[in-house]
């Protein structure tokens, strides 16, 4: 008998997905400036980035990295328990616990990580995970790792999320939700998905890594937004590479919770730290995104300009308040013709197709940043209306 060849099979695999138009396409940028982006010689209007805040380019982040390097080396050579951790990780620690209203906080090199940290650590074989169907792949992936039974109810229904709870009464639970959807923009219902888990004695986890810089007071996030502090939502993760413009991540919540994922979440014991000067940077963004709220302000404009233009052009958004404002074209190789004359037009808004969505809601993921301009904006809606016609 002969085996199969696992690259022979990944090839035929992705044939089938050029041939449902739903070929992914790596491709380079060859210079960012702004909003704009240079692809394939061309400059480009982008609408698909998430520095919500407008941070990653600003030249106080910039100025503290290149210093941070300068005193730390570039890498850290070695993982936060064996020398890697810096005296600067820890003090971003203590920021990211402040902001966010927790007793404690963990870095993470990704976002991808944190969940699959964080999931694996807490929850065991025979323990439930509940998890909400949108929710970010790597919460799915986390509760696989961790031999879970995992159940997912359909998005945003909070009272299948209970009767999945109560489906195993004697299990550990867990509910792990994403605060803001990341390919639809809405808010979960956490002050209802809070009180479900207090209900069935369940741990609830979010995942805001589009809510954190963007919602509630100082950009705490949408559990601050929701007023839903330590006691009630527990395990709060978060990504440093979107509102707050660098990359990374952490888990923040009570001391048992930080404790116990420094001695068994393998993504955090088993890899090398991040370089220390992201650390310093990201700690000069989360000061101005705390301190800066016109930045949020300005966001919100964006969002509201978006929004009406779109709706005066009948234009059909999803129901979002949130900078990810997207366009459900339905047909993936529509989606991929729409986001093709988008980008003959001046402007990057990739297509999102399944298995990302769900297959029949392929969509143009607008994302809007506090960088872009009123007039980008106007020329997106007019440029959308063309192509959508
Ligand atoms: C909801 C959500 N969670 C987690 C992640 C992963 O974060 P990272 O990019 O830092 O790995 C993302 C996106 O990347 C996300 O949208």
């Amino acid at each position: 008998m002969r085996r199969t060849d696992p690259i022979a099979r990944l090839a035929a695999a992705q044939a089938e997905r050029a041939q449902a138009a739903l070929l992914r396409r790596l491709r380079s940028v060859e210079a960012v400036d702004g909003t704009g982006l240079v692809i394939g010689g061309r400059r480009l209007t982008g609408f698909a980035s998430n520095d919500y805040l407008g941070l990653a380019a600003h030249p106080e982040l910039i100025e503290a990295l290149a210093s941070a390097a300068r005193q730390w080396g570039v890498g850290a050579g070695a993982a936060h328990l064996l020398g890697g951790h810096r005296e600067v990780h820890a003090a971003l620690e203590a920021d990211l616990a402040q902001w966010t209203g927790r007793e404690r906080a963990l870095l993470f090199s990704t976002g991808y990580l944190a969940n699959l940290g964080a999931l694996q650590a807490l929850l065991q074989p025979g323990d439930l995970c509940v998890q909400d169907k949108l929710n970010h792949a790597c919460l799915l992936d986390g509760a696989r790792l961790s031999g879970a039974t995992l159940r997912r109810y359909r998005h945003g229904d909070v009272a299948a999320a209970e009767r999945q709870l109560g489906s195993d009464p004697a299990a550990a639970a867990l509910l792990a939700t994403d605060g803001v959807f990341s390919m639809d923009g809405d808010v979960a219902p956490l002050p209802a998905l809070a009180a479900a888990c207090r209900t069935h004695g369940a741990v609830l986890m979010v995942d805001d890594a589009h809510g954190i810089g963007v919602l509630g007071p100082q950009g705490a996030g949408s559990l601050a937004e929701a007023g839903i502090g330590q006691d009630h939502a527990p395990v709060l993760m978060a990504t440093l590479g979107k509102a707050l413009g660098v990359g990374g991540a952490f888990v923040a919540g009570p001391a048992a919770l930080i404790d116990g994922l420094v001695q068994f979440a393998r993504p955090h014991v088993y890899t090398t730290a991040p370089p220390p000067a992201l650390a310093a940077a990201t700690r000069v963004a989360v000061r101005l995104a705390r301190e800066e709220g016109w930045r949020r302000e300005r966001l919100a404009g964006h969002v509201a300009h978006f929004r009406d233009g779109a709706a005066r052009r009948a234009l059909t958004l999803a129901d979002s308040r949130t900078p990810i404002q997207p366009v459900i074209v339905g047909a993936s190789d529509a989606a991929l013709t729409a986001a093709q004359a988008l980008e003959a037009a001046g402007f990057f808004v990739p297509a999102i197709r399944p298995p990302t969505v769900p297959a029949g809601t392929a969509r143009l993921r607008v994302t809007l940043t506090a960088a872009h301009t009123a007039d980008e904006i106007e020329r997106l809606l007019d440029a959308l209306q063309a192509v959508l016609r």
